[in-house]
C-alpha cells in the first residue's frame, strides 16, 4: 500500500463505523428467485416488472438490478481478476461503460478541497467527471509539461493529475512518463484513462504506460472495453482499497443496473482469445496506413490506429467526408465543439479486420481526395 493514499482508508473506516461499508456477494437470478450463497431465495428487488420470458441462445436472464444490489454475476469477478492481472493492479470494478467509469471513480475519491489537473485534451467523460467532484481543475497545456510543473508547483493539498493514454481525437499520446516523473516530485496521484491505449500499447497488450515501463507509477487506470477489446464496458483498475471506495461510492456504479452476464461472458471470450495475433495484425496496419499518408504528404502527431487528417475549416471537411462515403469509405468528419474551431478533420481508426487491400484502396481513394480539395 501506497503511505500517500493511507486517506482512502480512513474513508473506508468511516463508512464501516456508519454502517455504510457495501460488500459486493455472487449472485444468480433466475426467473423469480435468485441464488446468493447457495441459497435459493425468492427475489423481491428485481426491476423486472413485467417477468417476459423471452430467451433465446445468445441472450440469457439481465441482472435487472445493480450490482450492489443482486446483479453481482460471478463472471464479473472473474472478469475483475483477469483485469487486475492485465493490469499488475490489486483490485478492479467493471462499470456499465468507460464514461461511467471516469465519472464514478473521480468523483469517489477526489472532493471539492482537492485540485485536479487535468490535460486540455481530455475526454468530455473526464471533463465531466472532474467537474461533477467539486474540486479545484486546473487545465493545463496539452501534453506541456512546463504548463503541469508550473500549476502543480503552485498548490497545496492533495493533488490528482488526469490524463488519457491515446487523445482521442488526435492519436497522441501522452506523456506519461514525464507526468509520472512531476507526480512522484509533487507527492500527486496519477490517473491514467487509457481507453484508447489499453489493449493495444505495451507488452501484451497493456496499455501505454507499460510501453513507457510506468505501469507500477499509475496510481488508478481507467479504461473501455468497448474499443482495443471490442466488447462493452469499462473498468477501473487499482490498489485494493480505492477499489472498494469506488463499489461504496460510485453514483454511476451504485444507482445503475449491472450489464448483463451475456456481455461479460463475451467480453471474457474475448479477453481470452488471441489477442496478440490480431494485435501484430492491426500494428502492420497502422504502419501500412501512416506510411501511405506520409506519402501523401501528410503531417500527423498521431502514432496510433487513431489517425486524423486535420483540415481545418469544417464545411470543407464535411465535403472530404462525403466524397470518401461516395467511394464507399466511412471516415467520420470531426468538428467543433469535438475539437476546436478550425481544426476539424477526418478521423480514420485503423482495426485487424482491415486487410492490407482494404487499407491500400484507402490510401487510393484518399489521394484523389487529397487532389480534389488540395488538402496538402
Ligand atoms: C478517453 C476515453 N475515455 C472514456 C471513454 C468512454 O468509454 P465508453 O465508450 O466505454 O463509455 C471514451 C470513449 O470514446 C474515451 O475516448
Amino acid at each position: 500500500m501506497k503511505p500517500k493514499l493511507d486517506f482512502i482508508n480512513a474513508k473506508l473506516n468511516k463508512l464501516k463505523n456508519d454502517s455504510l461499508f457495501r460488500k459486493l456477494e455472487d449472485t444468480i437470478v433466475n426467473k423469480q428467485f435468485i441464488h446468493v450463497k447457495n441459497k435459493k431465495l425468492l427475489n423481491l428487488s428485481s426491476n423486472d416488472y413485467l417477468g417476459l420470458n423471452i430467451r433465446n441462445l445468445y441472450f440469457k436472464q439481465f441482472q435487472s438490478s445493480s450490482r450492489s444490489v443482486t446483479g453481482n454475476d460471478k463472471k464479473f469477478l472473474e472478469l475483475e481478476k483477469k483485469i487486475s492481472k492485465h493490469k499488475s493492479q490489486e483490485n478492479t470494478i467493471v462499470y456499465p461503460t468507460g464514461y461511467m467509469a471516469n465519472l464514478g471513480a473521480i468523483t469517489a475519491i477526489i472532493e471539492k478541497h482537492d485540485t485536479i489537473f487535468s490535460d486540455e485534451l481530455n475526454h468530455a467523460s473526464i471533463i465531466e467527471a472532474c467537474r461533477l467532484s467539486s474540486a479545484k481543475i486546473k487545465i493545463f497545456k496539452h501534453n506541456d509539461m512546463n504548463d503541469l510543473e508550473s500549476k502543480i508547483k503552485k498548490t497545496k493539498g492533495k493533488k490528482f493529475i488526469v490524463t488519457e493514454g491515446v487523445f482521442s481525437m488526435d492519436g497522441d499520446l501522452s506523456k506519461i512518463k514525464e507526468i509520472t516523473e512531476i507526480s512522484s516530485k509533487y507527492n500527486g496521484i496519477t490517473i491514467l484513462d487509457d481507453a484508447h491505449g489499453d489493449f493495444v500499447f505495451g507488452k501484451d497488450g497493456k496499455g501505454t504506460a507499460s510501453q513507457f515501463g510506468v505501469s507500477k507509477k499509475i496510481d488508478l487506470y481507467i479504461s473501455s472495453l468497448s474499443k482495443g477489446l471490442g466488447s462493452f464496458g469499462g473498468y477501473v483498475s487499482s490498489q485494493k482499497n480505492i477499489i472498494e471506495l469506488c463499489i461504496n461510492r460510485s453514483k454511476s456504479f451504485i444507482y445503475t443496473s449491472a450489464l448483463p452476464s451475456t456481455i461479460i461472458e463475451f467480453t471474457l471470450k474475448r479477453f481470452n482469445s488471441n489477442r496478440e495475433q490480431n494485435r501484430k495484425k492491426l500494428w502492420a496496419n497502422i504502419k501500412l496506413f501512416h506510411k501511405g499518408l506520409q506519402e501523401l504528404g501528410y503531417e500527423t502527431n498521431s502514432v496510433s490506429q487513431i489517425i486524423p487528417i486535420i483540415i481545418g475549416d469544417e464545411k470543407t471537411t464535411i465535403q472530404f467526408g462525403k466524397y470518401l462515403f461516395k467511394n464507399g469509405i466511412f471516415a467520420q468528419p470531426i468538428r467543433y465543439p469535438t475539437v476546436k474551431k478550425n481544426s476539424a478533420r477526418i478521423r480514420f481508426s485503423v482495426t485487424a479486420w482491415h486487410s492490407k487491400k482494404d487499407i491500400n484502396k484507402t490510401l487510393a481513394i484518399l489521394e484523389k481526395c487529397t487532389k480534389k480539395f488540395k488538402t496538402v
